[in-house]
């Protein structure tokens, strides 16, 4: 069966709606779920060539689909070069991010310091799964994660996110240095 067709402009729309309506940020990431899992499953909407050649740099490339003039809600698809991923970060917003090719390992942290010392974290991995095709992540704001393509193929996933995260002042993370510094992202040119 072919996937019903979902244009980004509609899911933007879908997404300005809900964020109108639900203050709860839970009560939102369970209201923005199925939207996601229906614009991953169709990718014709947004796929583009270019995707499948992930900066080699970086590991990763980020792709933007949409973003408020405010640099709210923004949609991005993120394409992963095998054996890369990201240090540990947070994104100082929400997020929910659905698999569309590969697998992509996430693994949790949970922070133990109590965050008075400027540039310093302590954190402990505490949880790790692995997302495929059509599986949803949500992320509560504050959320520490990483991600890792572990296997031999590319993997590529649709993001949304409550602001666009070079905007919102996140971090990511050293566990080994226990160091926290800013983490802004190369985002392909359009
Ligand atoms: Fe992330």
């Amino acid at each position: 069966m072919e996937p019903e067709v979902y244009p980004i402009a509609a899911l933007a729309a879908d997404l300005r709606r809900l964020c109108a309506e639900i203050a709860d940020e839970h009560e939102l990431l369970a209201a923005i779920r199925p939207l996601a899992r229906r614009s991953a499953l169709d990718r014709n909407s947004w796929f583009e060539e270019r995707m499948n050649f992930p900066d080699t740099q970086q590991g990763f490339s980020v792709y933007r689909l949409h973003e408020e003039a405010d640099h709210s809600l923004a949609i991005l698809a993120v394409s992963w070069l095998p054996h890369r991923g990201t240090p540990p970060h947070d994104h100082g917003t929400w997020g929910v991010v659905t698999g569309v090719d590969g697998l992509e390992r996430n693994d949790f942290y949970r922070r133990l310091d109590d965050r008075s010392r400027p540039g310093y974290a302590e954190i402990k991995c505490t949880a790790s799964r692995i997302f495929g095709p059509g599986e949803v992540l949500t992320m509560s704001t504050g959320l520490i994660h990483s991600v890792h393509n572990d296997t031999n193929h590319l993997s590529l996933s649709l993001h949304i996110y409550g602001h666009h995260l070079n905007y919102t002042g996140r971090s990511q993370f050293d566990p080994e240095q226990r160091r926290e510094i800013p983490f802004l992202l190369k985002l392909a040119t359009e």
